[in-house]
């Protein structure tokens, strides 16, 4: 495995430093946050996967808290998980800050195993995912309302101390935690039609809950009746997800506090100031001309 160095300017560092904003390795061209280790991610990438796997990944801030716990029930067909925390019931093997997997215990974790991931497709769980057996969802978020809650959660958890303003152009330039928001994206959405990858967006699941719980759940080949539909719509409500223990401990020193910050859809431009707002708009533009990432959504304005 190849760990570059982070090429950062002077300034960079500097700025850096002076925000608190810790990097760690950078492997291809993707920044990545320091609990992410060479073991852990080597583990992340080469373990052994299983038919019966559900692998969850997105970029940071798109809502996979929410789907992963969709994800969870639609398994336990409603029979509430056991464990104190939701994080007790899904693997990361990437994440290798205060526990790193092990083999092992991933051999020994019962079926069906849930991981959660923020890799970008070719850094994905499991190896090359269209080579894989496993099932992969995939869940992307507009990206005004992802830079906005990316910066609440560097300050809160990453302990970032920098200006709105410098938070938005590391993100325009790439140099946040999982690098470039179109590189990101793009690398799933050209799989999408992969048979074991299953790509939705936050704005829809927002928009028409029913729908596409259904379909997730037929991809994921597990029944969805309607009563346990309407149960699973209830458990992860965002009210009920922001109030529920299991889902957010307080009692934990690393769960990150204030997670549950609004969990709508647009609210991130009320961040932006007028300029900010075109310069990002103009950025958007772009990138979708270099990516040749086609988004026939609604998702910039
Ligand atoms: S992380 O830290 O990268 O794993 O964050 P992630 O879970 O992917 O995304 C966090 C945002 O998802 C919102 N959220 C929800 N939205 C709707 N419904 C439910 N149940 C829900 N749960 C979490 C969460 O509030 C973050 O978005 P913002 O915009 O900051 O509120």
């Amino acid at each position: 495995m190849k760990v570059e160095k982070l090429v950062m300017t002077e300034e960079d560092q500097q700025m850096a430093k002076k925000y608190n904003y810790e990097y760690g390795m950078i492997l291809n061209n993707v920044v990545l946050p320091t609990l992410v280790v060479p073991e852990s991610y080597e583990l992340s990438r080469t373990f052994e996967t299983r038919l019966s796997d559900i692998c969850l990944a997105a970029y940071s801030k798109s809502g996979s808290t929410w789907l992963i716990y969709n994800i969870l029930l639609i398994t336990c067909q409603g029979k509430m998980p056991e464990g104190k925390d939701l994080a007790d019931n899904f693997l990361w093997p990437a994440y290798g800050s205060d526990y790193i997997l092990t083999r092992e215990r991933l051999r020994n974790t019962p079926p069906p195993r849930i991981f959660r991931s923020h890799m970008p497709y070719h850094m994905a769980m499991g190896g090359d995912p269209e080579a894989n057996l496993c099932k992969y969802v995939y869940i992307a978020r507009n990206p005004k309302d992802v830079v906005v809650s990316f910066y609440y959660f560097a300050q809160n958890w990453g302990g970032y101390t920098g200006p709105w303003e410098h938070w938005l152009s590391l993100f325009m330039e790439g140099k946040v935690w999982y690098g470039d928001w179109f590189d990101h994206i793009k690398s799933w959405w050209e799989r999408r039609h992969a048979d074991n990858i299953h790509f939705l967006w936050y704005e829809d699941l927002k928009a028409d809950y029913d729908n596409e719980l259904r379909k997730l759940a037929k991809f994921l080949e597990y029944p969805m009746p309607d009563e346990l539909l309407r149960q699973i719509r209830e458990e992860t409500s965002f009210a009920r997800m922001k109030s529920n223990e299991f889902t957010n401990r307080q009692d934990a020193d690393d769960h990150p506090k204030n997670f549950y910050r609004k969990g709508v859809v647009g609210s991130g431009k009320e961040q932006f100031s007028a300029a900010q707002n075109e310069q990002f708009d103009v950025w958007c533009a772009k990138r979708m001309k270099e990516t040749g990432l086609k988004l026939d959504r609604a998702l910039f304005g």
